[in-house]
């Protein structure tokens, strides 16, 4: 299990020899006291992260939402790991919350913003404890103990920056060589890969020469970069090579190990594909809770959990299952261009 997100892809063992060709971030680590927090069945908020809500909420049933604050005997407070996570707040306003090597992206509809975007504590556990894709890291992690080389769990908060995904590409890197680009939000067309092919590989063909190779202590990697302007590429994460790394580009892992033939090839859809499904809009909200949402105005899930302990034989409040990922999305033309 260890092995297949591998260690060196863990945001902690990279990003201190990137940080310069990187997004701003710092990373905590997890305490143990807030690791048994985090697998703990009993969905409650730590106290510093709880504020009071209003009285009067209901299920879709119709039956009350009970209190049941008096009955919890686990109350949990992290007052040390809270005020650190708020000082990273106060000073980047809004943060991007991961973990070792995954985002909580399948928790984001339980977040008031329906994003990654946390301004505040609360919104921080929350998607935290709400999350499979961190539970799997924490697991992950705790496999890693027997290792050579433990790693520490831990929290990373980014500094929160609205990304165009016209600008954010997964590259692809057999054997130290950068044989592929993909376009990564393959749910839409993005003209600007068509007038600027030739600048997009340029820049990422030196990003990788002179900041990657050789650094990265893997020889079979992905990497994953934006490109905000010309001549200015950022990385976003590394990734183990795998079969899960190439689902959502326009590269399929056969092709990347054996037909790839003038390097590094760029792929991009190259016309008008209409509406396409979002890889994170797979996690979508459970029906029952999407109901009492429709017949409460102004109320949200962080509302209902501050209030109450949420334990986890409530229907409708098991994390968000991971449905099996889409496979009717329509195949798109997609454009190769290999010259730079
Ligand atoms: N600092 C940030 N601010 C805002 N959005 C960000 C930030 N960093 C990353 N993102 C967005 O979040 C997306 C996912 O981030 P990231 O690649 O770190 O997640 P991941 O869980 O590793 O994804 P994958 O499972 O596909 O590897 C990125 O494609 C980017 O659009
Ligand atoms: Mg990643």
């Amino acid at each position: 299990m260890v092995n297949d997100l591998k260690l060196e892809c863990s945001f902690s063992s990279w990003y201190p020899i990137f940080k310069k060709d990187s997004l701003e971030a710092r990373i905590l680590h997890i305490p143990d006291e807030v690791l048994k927090y985090l697998e703990h069945d009993t969905f409650v908020l730590p106290l510093e992260a709880a504020k009071s809500l209003p009285k009067d909420s209901e299920w879709a049933d119709g039956s009350p939402v009970t209190c049941e604050e008096e009955e919890t005997d686990y109350q949990p407070t992290f007052p040390e790991f809270s005020q650190q996570i708020q000082e990273i707040l106060d000073e980047y306003d809004a943060v991007f919350v991961k973990t070792n090597w995954s985002t909580p992206a399948d928790a984001m509809w339980v977040a008031p913003t329906k994003t990654l975007k946390c301004n505040t504590l609360e919104e921080i556990y929350l998607l935290l404890k709400s999350s499979d894709r961190i539970a799997k890291d924490l697991n992950i992690v705790k496999s890693s103990k027997d290792c050579e080389k433990p790693l520490p769990f831990c929290l990373v908060l980014k500094q929160w920056r609205d990304i165009n995904p016209c600008t954010e590409f997964r590259c692809f890197v057999i054997d130290n060589e950068l044989i592929a680009i993909s376009q990564r939000d393959i749910s839409q067309y993005h003209s600007s890969n068509e007038s600027q092919k030739y600048d997009i590989q340029t820049d990422i063909k030196s990003l990788f020469l002179e900041r990657i190779k050789g650094r990265f202590p893997l020889r079979n990697y992905s990497f994953d970069v934006i490109r905000y302007k010309k001549d200015k590429v950022k990385i976003i994460d590394f990734g183990a090579m795998d079969v899960a790394s190439t689902k959502e580009t326009l590269f399929t892992y056969d092709e990347l190990l054996n037909h790839i033939e003038n390097t590094p090839e760029f792929r991009f859809i190259g016309e008008e594909i209409g509406i396409q499904p979002k890889p994170p809009m797979q996690f979508c909200i459970p029906q029952e809770i999407s109901e009492f949402f429709q017949s409460r105005d102004n109320v949200t899930l962080l509302d209902l959990i501050q209030r109450r302990k949420v334990s986890n034989s409530r229907p409708g409040f098991d994390r968000a299952k991971t449905p099996a990922s889409s496979s009717h999305r329509k195949p798109p033309t997609t454009t190769t261009t290999t010259t730079c």
